[in-house]
């Protein structure tokens, strides 16, 4: 298939470009900046430049062009959020981007469209024991700034799985770590001894992101239309828990704890760090895409980080 995908530079497209040449795709990458385009066309994709945020841009940027299907890998983030206020790009990404996305997709003469989506759209707060399926409700219930946050991904979702005339997939990806730049942030801050740990810490699910690449191109082929699906590892997991193991693969002692109440400066990571117990389902994905991680856990998955980092 000829593949055009937004967010060809992001994280997850690192792991994602050489899973899909290795499975005979080409691509057309997006991207904002000159430079990016030549990396782009380094690595054997075809840049176009665009922001996904100006229509006219986007679709004069990708005029003459085909495509069978469209990735939406975009996201406005460049680091962990701390603040609410640094996901409002990426929640209008995922409103007005994913709306332009859509209309480029037509006009290329896409069948297939892929849309990121993330695992806290089931909302940031205690879901108790249960491994919450795709069947919950998705992107409800928010108030405040978490409520602009949950709009925006069910817009992106309900934008494309219900758009007419197109092959529609949702992916709901768990927390990314692995050999990519958050992982080895976390690292380092640990060997420099300051990645604080809170205690009382949240629980919740990740999924490295070779797994994440290879759930994607799964879905590309296998992933029913109008559907999503939770891609996330086989063990939910204790975020203190977690950043021990982590800093230990990175050769760091124990992180210390904190007390959980000195992030409640930070709104959006307290959230993230301590209020949320969240535990998916990834049983749809296995069944119906016929995939499985290859890390079931972080303990398998970290070693990598580790050694990448090196
Ligand atoms: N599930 C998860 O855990 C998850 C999901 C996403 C991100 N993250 C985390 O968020 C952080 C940043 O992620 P990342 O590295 O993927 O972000 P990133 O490097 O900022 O990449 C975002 C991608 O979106 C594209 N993009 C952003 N705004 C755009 C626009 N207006 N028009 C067109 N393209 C646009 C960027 O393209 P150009 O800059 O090339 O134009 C880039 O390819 C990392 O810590 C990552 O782990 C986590």
């Amino acid at each position: 298939m000829k593949i055009l995908l937004a967010g060809a530079t992001a994280t997850i497209s690192s792991a994602l470009l050489p899973q899909l040449h290795a499975a005979g795709h080409s691509m057309i990458g997006l991207t904002r900046s000159a430079s990016s385009a030549e990396r782009l066309r380094a690595a054997g994709v075809q840049p176009v430049i665009a922001d996904m945020m100006d229509a006219d841009a986007l679709l004069t940027a990708l005029d003459g062009h085909s495509a069978d299907a469209v990735i939406h890998q975009a996201t406005a983030l460049t680091r962990t959020p701390m603040f609410h206020r640094h996901l409002f790009a990426t929640d209008a990404l995922r409103e007005q981007g994913t709306r332009n996305l859509l209309r480029a997709a037509t006009n290329l003469g896409a069948r297939r469209f892929l849309t990121q989506s993330f695992f806290l759209g089931y909302g940031w707060r205690d879901h108790g024991p249960a491994h919450l399926t795709e069947d919950q409700p998705f992107g409800q219930l928010g108030h405040g700034p978490f409520g602009r946050h949950l709009r925006s991904l069910r817009s992106n979702e309900d934008q494309v799985l219900g758009a007419a005339g197109i092959h529609a997939v949702a992916l709901r990806y768990g927390l990314f770590y692995g050999p990519e730049r958050s992982t080895f942030t976390m690292m380092n801050l640990a060997r420099r001894r300051r990645l604080p740990v809170p205690r009382p810490a949240a629980t919740l699910h990740l999924v490295h992101i070779t797994d994440a690449a290879s759930a994607t191109v799964a879905a590309l082929d296998r992933g029913r239309a109008g559907q999503a699906y939770n891609i996330v590892d086989d063990q939910p997991v204790a975020m203190d828990r977690y950043l021990d193991v982590l800093a230990a693969a990175a050769g760091a002692p124990t992180p210390r704890r904190i007390p959980a109440w000195l992030l409640h400066a930070t709104p959006y990571l307290h959230a993230l760090l301590v209020r949320t117990h969240i535990r998916l389902d990834n049983n749809k994905a296995k069944r119906e895409l016929g995939w499985a991680p290859t890390y079931p856990t972080y303990r398998e998955g970290l070693p990598s980080a580790a050694t990448a980092l090196r």
